[in-house]
């Protein structure tokens, strides 16, 4: 799979189904999958952060996906040297959040295999992976990416199913 990169985006605080948390669901993944298989890491710190509150960060995403928002991030990475890129977001509105969208569109990701990963709360990858395939399509994006409730993800079970799909990939 050659060099690997884990970019991900998620987000902690009120958050649905879990309460208050420090770090989020998809980031938890993420942590695993950077020990699992010793990638590099670059979060997706958007410059202005979400609300802490549940309920205003969805009126915000709300506001955002209607306007299909290109929110600014913090800092960058280099992806040229990357051959594999493990893609991690949280579902929102059956959609990626759009910031995970600034990142893809200021960055070429021709000829790298793109491996997605999510987290939601009931509606599985929502479509996003076709999205991403005909998104990057200079992309060897991979159909089969690896989803599960943000519940789950912080469950020892969640961790060992991830690691379980992590062995398929042969890495
Ligand atoms: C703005 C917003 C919109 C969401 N929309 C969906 C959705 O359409 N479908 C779904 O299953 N979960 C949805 N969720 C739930 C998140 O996908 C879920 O809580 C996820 O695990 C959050 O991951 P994170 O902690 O990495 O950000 C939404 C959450 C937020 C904050």
């Amino acid at each position: 799979m050659g060099k690997i990169l884990v970019v991900y985006y998620s987000r902690g605080d009120e958050n649905y189904n879990v309460g208050t948390i420090t770090v989020g669901n998809t980031e938890l993944l993420a942590k695993e999958i950077v020990a699992k298989t010793g990638a590099d890491e670059f979060k997706i710190e958007p410059k202005v952060p979400y609300p802490a509150s549940y309920q205003e960060s969805v009126e915000k995403a709300t506001e955002e996906l209607t306007a299909q928002a290109r929110p600014e991030y913090i800092g960058d990475i280099d992806i040229s040297e990357y051959d594999t890129i493990f893609l991690g977001y949280p579902i929102w509105w059956g959609d990626l959040p759009m910031v995970v969208y600034s990142f893809l569109e200021k960055h070429d990701f021709t000829g790298k295999t793109v491996i997605p990963f999510n987290t939601h709360e009931g509606s599985g990858n929502a479509g996003t992976y076709e999205k991403l395939k005909e998104k990057l399509s200079n992309a060897n994006v991979i159909g089969e990416g690896f989803n599960m409730t943000g519940v789950k993800s912080r469950k020892d079970e969640g961790i060992q199913e991830l690691d379980a799909w992590l062995k398929t990939l042969n890495i």
